[in-house]
């Protein structure tokens, strides 16, 4: 992923969302979003993109040589995605509780993943795990045009 971007004073109040291709594909953005928003998840900037597979092997970077890594980055390409910054008070580990558990057999009740994942990889939302990985992630989607 390329170099951290000026966006450092958000630094600990944001976090980045994705919502995955086969959330979108089931008509679940919406709803999602809206569900965001209920959770006191300021949206403060939003746009849909279809990932190529070299974005997506760039964005999951991280993951290089997990098993699951080819399946991950071949299913974050292979549709729409909604991608979102939030802003909030301790928004990263906030929204990581707010989503569930990565796995949504294991996600708490009410959460996003245990409402509109499928399993491990289709688990209909991403949350950036670290302050740093959210100020990574959202200098990857957005341009200092695209967000406050
Ligand atoms: P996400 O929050 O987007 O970050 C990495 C993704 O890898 C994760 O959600 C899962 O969808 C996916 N993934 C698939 N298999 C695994 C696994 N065994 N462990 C962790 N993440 C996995």
């Amino acid at each position: 992923m390329p170099p951290l971007p000026i966006f450092m004073s958000m630094n600990g109040k944001i976090t980045f969302t994705m919502v995955k291709p086969s959330a979108h594909a089931s008509g679940y953005s919406g709803k999602i979003l809206a569900k965001i928003e209920e959770g006191g998840f300021k949206i403060i900037a939003l746009k849909l993109v279809h990932l190529t597979k070299e974005q997506a092997c760039m964005f999951y970077d991280v993951h290089i040589g997990r098993p699951f890594y080819e399946e991950l980055v071949n299913f974050m390409s292979s549709g729409p995605i909604i991608a979102a910054i939030l802003q909030k008070e301790n928004a990263v580990e906030d929204f990581r509780k707010y989503i569930g558990a990565t796995d949504p057999a294991k996600a708490e009740p009410g959460t996003i993943r245990n409402l509109y994942g499928k399993n491990m990889g289709e688990n209909a939302v991403h949350g950036s795990d670290s302050d740093e990985n959210a100020v990574r992630e959202a200098g990857f989607f957005f341009s200092s045009l695209e967000r406050p």
